[in-house]
């Protein structure tokens, strides 16, 4: 394979600078892809300053109350087993999405703010790992046993393998976004990620989570779940950008057949959802039960195709969890500021010897 000279990966096409109206989202060869500005996208670099502003580190989180929790007889034996599930399932999914996010995604999106959203979302994705580190370090549970659910639990080994598929297809050597079956299995990457795994399949496991620090248990856990939850809202707002960005410079992906096959994986995903739901809850604890959650995910994922233009699937109503958009807005609010117990090294800490 000859490897590219620096000069040709720096020329430009004709030599003359970068226009924003030639910036493309995929394939773009008509524009140095490293040149940040002129910026045509804004809504890329909107989500990149939105995720910087909300910069936290779980460690920042203060663990005793859930330790004290934990180790006490204030918990039952099903609630703990739906925060092990949760724990086990968001620890790997995390990097599931960040090795997507750098593996198949980077590469194949040829727009400079783009990729700056991406390496922000991709340092964020490394901070999420980092909680469920942090957490099992913290309530010392069996760290073999979390890292490893999603190879030992099969409703969570089924949701991985859905998204490890995806990432297999853009990953595989003559893959290439060049052609059109080729860009479509990228835009089904996409959606595979940011509307079912970002979007679906973490939300279950965010009302789980979320339901406890409502009761007032397990609130280091549930704080952090609050910020998680918050990024992931803007992962999603900027995946949804980027994929209708896609759909419109290429609107002749989006065919009748290929929205089909798109509703049948948001329908199978929906399905290992609810599996997962009653996998974690087998006989259901206070306020959360199987039935429910298949109401949520219906709900969820109606919300979800609709803001990628499709129809609604599931006929959805109401959200069974009203206090989920409650807690959202909450946790955009929240200054962050003002409860951080840690302080960031500042330059006139740091040791230099
Ligand atoms: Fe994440
Ligand atoms: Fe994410």
């Amino acid at each position: 394979m000859s490897i590219p000279s620096v000069d040709s990966q720096l020329e430009t096409g004709d030599g003359s600078r970068v226009k924003a109206s030639e910036k493309r989202l995929v394939n773009c060869s008509q524009v140095d892809v490293n040149q940040l500005m002129p910026l045509k996208y804004h809504w890329a670099w909107e989500h990149y300053l939105n995720g910087c502003a909300n910069h936290w580190m779980p460690t920042e989180v203060p663990m005793t109350k859930d330790i004290e929790t934990w180790r006490s007889d204030k918990l039952t034996e099903d609630e703990r087993l739906v925060i092990m599930r949760n724990l086990g399932f968001f620890s790997t999914a995390e990097s599931l999405v960040g090795n997507n996010l750098v593996l198949a995604i980077f590469k194949h999106v040829t727009n400079a703010e783009c990729r700056q959203y991406l390496l922000r979302q991709a340092f964020e994705e490394a901070v999420h790992s980092h909680t469920f580190l942090y957490v099992v370090e913290s309530l010392g549970l069996n760290e073999g046993e979390i890292f490893n659910m999603y190879h030992e639990v099969p409703a969570i080994t089924r949701k991985d393998e859905f998204e490890m598929r995806l990432t297999a297809e853009v990953l595989s050597p003559d893959f290439s976004t060049n052609t059109y079956e080729g860009l479509q299995a990228f835009l089904k990457n996409l959606i595979g990620y940011y509307i079912i795994m970002e979007g679906i399949f973490f939300y279950t496991g965010f009302v789980m989570v979320l339901s406890f620090h409502r009761r007032n248990l397990m609130t280091g856990i549930g704080e952090q779940f609050q910020y998680i939850l918050r990024d992931e809202t803007v992962h999603l707002n900027f995946g949804i950008d980027l994929i209708n960005g896609i759909k419109a410079e290429n609107p002749d992906l989006w065919t009748p057949e290929f929205q089909a096959e798109i509703i049948d994986l948001i329908k199978q995903a929906v399905e290992l959802e609810i599996e997962y739901a009653g996998d974690c809850l087998p006989n259901g604890i206070l306020g959360l039960n199987r039935d429910l959650f298949r109401d949520y995910v219906h709900y969820v994922a109606d919300r979800r195709v609709e803001r990628i233009g499709l129809p609604k699937q599931f006929d959805s109503k109401t959200n069974p969890f009203p206090w989920m958009s409650e807690t959202m807005d909450l946790a955009k609010e929240k200054n962050f500021f003002e409860t951080r117990v840690t302080e960031y090294q500042s330059s006139g800490a740091l040791n230099w010897d």
